[in-house]
């Protein structure tokens, strides 16, 4: 890359230092501010990663001082909109924390911000570019699409992620439990591989943290894609001790499974070289770094943004589906 991009980040919580080693790593970016309603976290973060990044704890203040090129949110659901419509109006590329948005009225305002502004929107489903999808999809592709799919998600959230948080656990703040949060990727890849949902069969319950959240904590359905394929799903987040993403495709010719980030193809393990040294936490996988460099080269090539909020509003769609379902066909 030859362009210097000044770049910013609000939001120095869990997944932020995926961020911030992709951005030391792709190079030719200077991380100008950090920002984070409790500094502290800011300050540990520019610490880690070696920055010279200026500390907010306003980020409207921190993006009419900066004039950034590209802001980073990696903030809680319910703010995503919010801060993306302000970077936006100021003319500044925003990469998005996964989910977009928790609402089709969000949804809605950060298209129409989108088509108003001379930035635009990168959306984080960075589980798109990790080698082992990136090979399955190689190979549903020379077979001429898929036949079948599902997936399954069994993980283990407990008392404390909720509690601790200050927003995980409320339709205000988080907009969902496992579907929006976890599955959430799982959901744009049946997507991806199955074409745009055009109607969804599900149930929703909370099994295991009754007393301490309000929204889901486990979800199966029946989705009706487009070209009329059928994919189904289960996913929670009561698995005591578990962390297993699991998808199957089925093709023309074979059996592709994805099992955490291993792929196997007619049950056979296939090297795609997923590295074990993870930025984060396991379970965000590979991803950041191709998906942000991606990011970068679009926006210095003026091309389009490798996960477009168009490509990724489906997955919001499907799960705002899912919670109204109960059980129903309900129109995606
Ligand atoms: N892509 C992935 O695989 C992946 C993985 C983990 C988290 N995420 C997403 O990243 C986002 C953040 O998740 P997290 O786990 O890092 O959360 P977190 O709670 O650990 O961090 C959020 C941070 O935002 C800060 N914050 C809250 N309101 C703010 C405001 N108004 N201004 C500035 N800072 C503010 C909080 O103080 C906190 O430090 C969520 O959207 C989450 O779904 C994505």
């Amino acid at each position: 890359m030859s362009r210097n991009f000044r770049v910013t980040l609000i939001g120095c919580g869990s997944v932020s230092g995926n961020h911030l080693r992709a951005l030391n790593n792709i190079g030719n970016n200077t991380v100008v501010a950090l920002c984070d309603l409790k500094p502290e976290r800011a300050e540990a973060m520019r610490e880690k990663y070696g920055l010279n990044s200026k500390i907010y704890t306003d980020y409207i203040e921190m993006l009419d001082t900066e004039k950034p090129d590209a802001v980073h949110i990696c903030t809680p659901h319910y703010l995503h909109c919010e801060m993306t419509l302000e970077a936006l109006k100021r003319g500044i590329y925003v990469f998005l924390e996964k989910p977009m948005c928790i609402n089709i009225e969000q949804m809605e305002a950060m298209l129409e911000a989108e088509r108003n502004s001379t930035a635009s929107v990168n959306v984080c489903f960075q589980n798109r570019f990790t080698p082992s999808i990136v090979r399955a999809r190689e190979i549903v592709e020379a077979d001429g699409g898929i036949t079948s799919a599902f997936g399954s998600l069994f993980w283990e959230r407990d008392e404390k992620y909720y509690t601790e948080s200050g927003w995980r656990g409320s339709y205000a703040t988080e907009g969902g439990g496992v579907m929006i949060n976890q599955a959430i990727h799982m959901m744009d890849l049946l997507i991806q591989f199955g074409g745009k949902p055009i109607s969804l069969r599900a149930n929703i319950d909370n099994y295991h943290l009754r007393d301490v959240i309000e929204v889901e904590d486990c979800c199966s359905g029946y989705i009706t894609h487009e070209s009329g394929l059928h994919t189904t799903f289960y996913a929670t987040t009561s698995a005591k001790g578990l962390w297993c993403t699991d998808i199957q495709f089925k093709t023309a010719n074979h059996i592709l499974e994805v099992n955490n980030y291993n792929l196997y193809v007619d049950k056979e393990f296939v090297d795609t070289d997923e590295s074990s040294d993870y930025a984060g936490k396991a379970c965000y996988g590979n991803g950041h770094e191709p998906l942000i460099d991606k990011f970068y080269k679009a926006i210095e090539n003026g091309t389009e943004m490798p996960v477009t909020m168009e490509s990724a509003k489906w997955a919001v769609r499907l799960l705002l589906a899912a919670y109204k379902s109960h059980g129903q066909d309900t129109e995606i």
